[in-house]
């Protein structure tokens, strides 16, 4: 507005051939911007203040005071709400218009200020009423469980448990009970709920129930961590179903499914944590079964001097635990890398949610799993390409197909942060 008025009405002063007309505009001018000058000072200060608080700074809210948030993400897809939000935005532009119009007409002040001020409060009201959602005092509580495998895979123990019947095997909202409940089960496989939804949200939902419908509230039966355990098992099972679009080929500088961490302990003494190869080494996860994954295990100790070369960590995980026959069995073949022990089942368990490919969606009853599975996870900690021989075929039984894309990640240089540590 203070650029409009300058150019509308203090600028043409300065063309003017009477001079105090010009030294008018120049003084005119100088007053402007100098206001405009300490309005920017005032935003600069505006903005360092509400970096400087929550919830920009990231503290933790440990109860939300209001039952409503405002939020785009959620509310977006839903009927009429686009439509409701850009109205809301053109009755501002209104507001800025009749505002600006009863200047040049010169209304008198009362009207000048009321009129463009009731529809600035309509505008704003009718934008964000569509924006808004419930919000309860957890909303904003942060997960004090990480998202790792031990918590994801205990997570799916007790969905089977407890929620299967009415949730479905997958989370799909078609278990048996559906049918007879009174409310429409959201998927929980397939829709956005995990990127719509705050944590804190179905932390609320899995402890006290929702209102008015059938889902029943778990505080008096389970503990704190298994309904934490729980809501990283839903967002393992989301994010799982997202990586449904890798292949054994990775897509250069496109990293975005976060897969848990774990930690492990190999046959051969050794130890470590899937983020310690951060920053420097590719990790190659192969869940294989025994004894039907022998050859390609074998192929694995033919091809690690070039695989070790090329600075990847390979990680051979069974997918449960193996009798103490059967591990010295596979102890005798003298594999090179580690075979993990401690660990496996969950590692197998949360991984095999990240099997579903494009041509095999797998979402129909239990779903399967597949005997062996191969992961490149790259030095971010993304999960990046993914092999499943009984889907995809001749894949990374070329280990030269297997090279390719292990240096194609070790030549990439993305400037992105690893994934967080407990889920948003
Ligand atoms: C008796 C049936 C029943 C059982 C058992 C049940 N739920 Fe639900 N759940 C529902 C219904 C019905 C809804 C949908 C409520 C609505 O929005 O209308 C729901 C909604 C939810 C939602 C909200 C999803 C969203 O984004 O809108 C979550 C999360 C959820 N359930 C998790 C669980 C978990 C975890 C368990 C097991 C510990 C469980 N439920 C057990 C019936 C059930």
């Amino acid at each position: 507005m203070i650029a409009a008025r300058v150019r509308s009405y203090w600028l043409p002063l300065l063309n003017c051939k009477q001079d105090s007309d010009v030294s008018n505009g120049n003084s005119g001018i100088k007053k402007w911007i100098r206001i405009e000058f300490i309005l920017a000072l005032l935003l600069l200060l505006l903005a360092t203040i509400i970096t400087n608080i929550t919830p920009a700074k990231h503290a933790l809210i440990e109860n939300w005071p209001f039952s409503f948030r405002f939020s785009v993400i959620a509310t977006w897809n839903q009927p009429n709400v686009a439509i409701q939000v850009w109205s809301g935005l053109a009755v501002l532009v209104l507001a800025a218009v009749i505002l600006q119009l009863g200047r040049l007409r010169n209304w008198e002040i009362k009207r000048l200020i009321f009129i463009p001020a009731i529809l600035f409060i309509s505008g704003g009201a009718i934008a964000l009423q569509a924006l808004t959602i419930q919000a309860y005092p957890e909303t904003y509580r942060r997960p004090p469980v990480p998202f790792d495998v031990i918590s994801v895979a205990h997570g799916a123990t007790l969905f089977a448990q407890h929620c299967v019947e009415c949730h479905g095997l997958q989370g799909m909202g078609n278990g048996i009970k559906s049918r007879t409940l009174s409310t429409k089960l959201p998927d929980l496989l397939i829709e956005p709920h995990t990127v719509e939804h705050t944590p804190g949200d179905f932390y609320n939902w899995i402890t006290n129930g929702m209102v008015n419908t059938d889902m029943p509230g778990y505080i008096d039966k389970l503990s704190d961590e298994d309904r934490w355990d729980l809501i990283n098992y839903i967002h393992a099972l989301s994010r799982g179903y997202q990586a449904r679009i890798l292949t054994p080929e990775i897509v250069p500088n496109k990293a975005y499914v976060k897969p848990p961490v774990f930690s492990y302990q190999g046959h051969d003494g050794s130890s470590g944590t899937l983020q310690e190869y951060r920053e420097n080494k590719a990790v190659l996860m192969v869940v294989f079964s025994w004894p039907q994954s022998i050859s390609r295990l074998e192929q694995l100790k033919q091809a690690y001097g070039r695989l070790k070369e090329q600075n990847v960590m390979l990680l051979a995980v069974p997918d449960k635990d193996l009798a103490v026959e059967d591990m010295k069995q596979l102890v005798a073949k003298e594999l090179p890398f580690p075979i993990v022990t401690q660990g496996a089942a969950e590692i197998a368990t949360s991984f095999a949610l990240s099997r579903r490919t494009l041509s095999h969606p797998d979402i129909i009853g239990r779903g399967t799993t597949p005997d062996h599975m191969e992961f490149l996870i790259d030095r971010k900690g993304y999960l990046r390409a993914r092999w499943i021989p009984s889907v995809d075929h001749s894949g990374w039984s070329d280990i030269d197909q297997l090279n390719l894309q292990i240096n194609a990640l070790n030549r990439e240089k993305m400037n992105i942060p690893f994934p967080e540590d407990f889920v948003r």
